[in-house]
């Protein structure tokens, strides 16, 4: 599979999952540029990209006018955009009776509003391209669990959107689909409040959730991102493709064990 002559946007790529399709799809040849909050961090993602060095553009996604600032500098720097990667994520625990309005409204914000606005901003250039968008979603939003209300709704949220865009777009060849992937560790329980050892326990426990009996790594999630990507899914759109080990198809149980 190559993806070179691609432009590739791809957002929280300073950490996790991102991080790692950064890497894996500057191997296949794309031309990426990476955004997040963290510059320091975003530089040594471009660093282990190799040449050519990504383009590395720093912003808040809860920003509207940085949302604007990434799709602009984007194109301004590569003249297209023919893959935009929705990353960027943030994840925090609450029921219906402990989570906030402004928990709520912080995760709409990250996880449903900015893929919202940045993907209307990519669109135009995205069809000029005859191009696709691909979504990180995550299994929550095909499966409930307990406290992690608002972050399962954004999840369920951007399936949907993912469905409902890609019928917009199929007519001018612009493919959407997301990946739903089970438990990777990464950043995202860090820094959510949860303790080493909590993660510790936690991990643990996850694993037997998955039918494969293990969590994920991000680098399975980075291939099954650059396959969708890739002209290889030529005929591939409004999928929501579970990258989780089985979790999705597991019988229901208490999930979270640690955290309910
Ligand atoms: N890890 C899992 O088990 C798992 C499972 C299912 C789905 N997912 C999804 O995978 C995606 C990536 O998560 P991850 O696990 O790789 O987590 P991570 O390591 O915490 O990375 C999250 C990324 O999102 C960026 N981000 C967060 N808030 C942002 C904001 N306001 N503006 C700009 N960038 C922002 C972060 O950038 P900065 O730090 O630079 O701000 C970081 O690069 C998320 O959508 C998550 O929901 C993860």
């Amino acid at each position: 599979m190559s993806l070179s002559k691609k432009v590739i946007l791809i957002t929280g790529a300073s950490s996790g999952i991102g991080a790692e399709t950064a890497i894996h799809l500057a191997q296949l040849g794309a031309s990426l540029s990476i955004t997040g909050r963290n510059k320091q961090n975003l530089n040594k993602v471009a660093e282990q990209c190799g040449q050519p060095k990504p383009f590395v553009v720093v912003g808040d996604l809860a920003n509207e006018n940085d949302v604007k600032n990434i799709i602009d500098s984007t194109i301004k720097h590569y003249g297209k955009l023919d893959v935009l990667v929705n990353n960027a994520g943030i994840f925090e625990l609450g029921t219906i009776e402990t989570a906030s309005l402004e928990q709520y409204d912080n995760i709409f914000n990250v996880n449903v509003r900015s893929v919202f606005q940045l993907t209307a901003l990519a669109v135009p250039q995205l069809i000029k391209t005859k191009g696709n968008i691909v979504n990180v979603s995550s299994v929550y939003g095909l499966r409930p669990t307990r406290n992690n209300l608002a972050y399962c709704m954004s999840k369920a949220a951007l399936d949907q959107f993912t469905r409902c865009v890609a019928l917009e777009l199929g007519s001018r060849q612009v493919r959407v689909n997301s990946v739903n992937p089970g438990a990777v560790q990464t950043n995202l329980f860090r820094n959510c409040g949860m303790s080493q050892e909590q993660r510790k326990i936690f991990f643990e426990q996850l694993k037997e959730l998955h039918a494969l009996g293990r969590n994920g790594d991000a680098l399975e999630i980075a291939k099954t991102i650059a396959f969708l990507a890739s002209d290889d899914a030529s005929f591939i759109t409004g999928v929501t493709l579970s990258v989780d080990g089985g979790m999705h198809a597991m019988p229901p149980s208490i999930n979270m064990p640690l955290l309910v």
